[in-house]
């Protein structure tokens, strides 16, 4: 009987696990929202009347036991840099011409949309998620751990069918989509709470609350984008660093795209800006980033912003009021 019941929690787990992948990752959700608040509702009244059986994976692990006082303060151990910036074509080409300066050939870039959102750095330990920290000030950010434990997107624990490193420390950056926006906005309305003036606005206090039973009503995501400190594993470069994130779990903005010299840049850049509007969120430019890490090291940062990579900035949207 309890050997039973111990294998339908362990198989709830899992099902409700592989369907956040579907949503998060793969962007295609196979139930319905209420399909899956029927499961973890089941899940919910097992481990209610079986305590014991509870394993550390389950999503409802995610929201903590009590609020905090004050958040603590994390020291990154390789500074989280913020990028220059390309305001126009002339400035995005001269960033292509100074990377061929400096490497002496034509380029390899990986370009990624930018999303506006709150970076954040992400630290797994064996596969555990162990902390998760804001930029800060780029050198010492805040642990909010248990606000970002909220985020199915975010996995509790690495898939470990693929080599997963001891350390693995990747940011990201945690948003908001329109729809979610409105409906939570609605809902506000509707109770006679004060509204959000933006998705932004929102994802931010959304981290910053001290009682992360108040994040996990908010509909946030995650896409990484770049690795920090990592032990028991080398990448080569950005794209294999992408590819590699979504196996272990990990968002990955899926408008990523490679390619090589000024052409690549001009084509992708087009590429967003043609897309940007029909886009579930919010998107304040496009970044380009030097492919091979090899390359990245030669070119080296300035004490602000890597040389090797750039944000070419969109223009600016009207904010819609409500
Ligand atoms: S890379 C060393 N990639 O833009 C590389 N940043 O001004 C540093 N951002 O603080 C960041 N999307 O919050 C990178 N695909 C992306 C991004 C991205 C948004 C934000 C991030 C960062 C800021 C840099």
């Amino acid at each position: 009987m309890n050997k039973q019941i111990k294998y339908k929690i362990e198989s709830l787990v899992k099902k409700i696990n592989d369907h956040n992948t579907q949503y998060y990752i793969h962007d295609n959700p196979i139930i319905s929202d209420y399909e899956y608040d029927v499961l973890l509702k089941e899940l919910q009244n097992l481990e209610n009347q079986y305590p014991d059986f509870i394993i550390q994976n389950s999503p409802t692990q995610r929201v903590g036991v009590k609020p905090l006082d004050k958040f603590s303060q994390v020291t990154h151990r390789i500074p989280l840099l913020s990028l220059s910036n390309a305001m126009n074509s002339e400035e995005l080409e001269l960033f292509n011409t100074q990377m061929k300066k400096g490497l002496n050939k034509n380029i390899e870039y990986v370009g990624e949309p930018k999303l506006d959102g709150l970076a954040v750095e992400l630290i797994y330990e064996n596969g555990k998620f162990v902390k998760g920290s804001t930029r800060g000030d780029g050198h010492v950010g805040e642990d909010i751990t248990e606000n970002l434990k909220t985020i199915k997107a975010i996995p509790l624990y690495l898939n470990d069918d693929y080599a997963i490193p001891s350390i693995l420390e990747v940011r990201g950056e945690v948003f908001i989509n329109h729809t979610d926006f409105e409906n939570l906005n609605k809902k506000r309305m509707e109770s006679r709470e004060s509204l959000f003036a933006n998705p932004r606005n929102c994802a931010a206090g959304s981290l910053r609350q001290l009682d992360s039973s108040v994040t996990a009503t908010r509909p946030l995501r995650i896409y990484c984008y770049a690795p920090g400190h990592i032990e028991g594993l080398t990448f080569n470069s950005q794209i294999e660093f992408l590819k590699t994130l979504p196996k272990w779990g990990l968002p990955v903005n899926q408008e990523t795209q490679i390619g090589t010299g000024k052409d690549f840049l001009f084509k992708y850049f087009e590429y967003i800006e043609s897309i940007r509007n029909n886009l579930p969120y919010d998107i304040d430019g496009v970044v380009f980033k030097v492919n091979s890490y090899e390359d990245q090291q030669t070119l080296g940062t300035r004490s602000r912003s890597p040389r090797w990579a750039i944000a070419a900035k969109l223009k600016a949207v009207q904010a819609t009021t409500i």
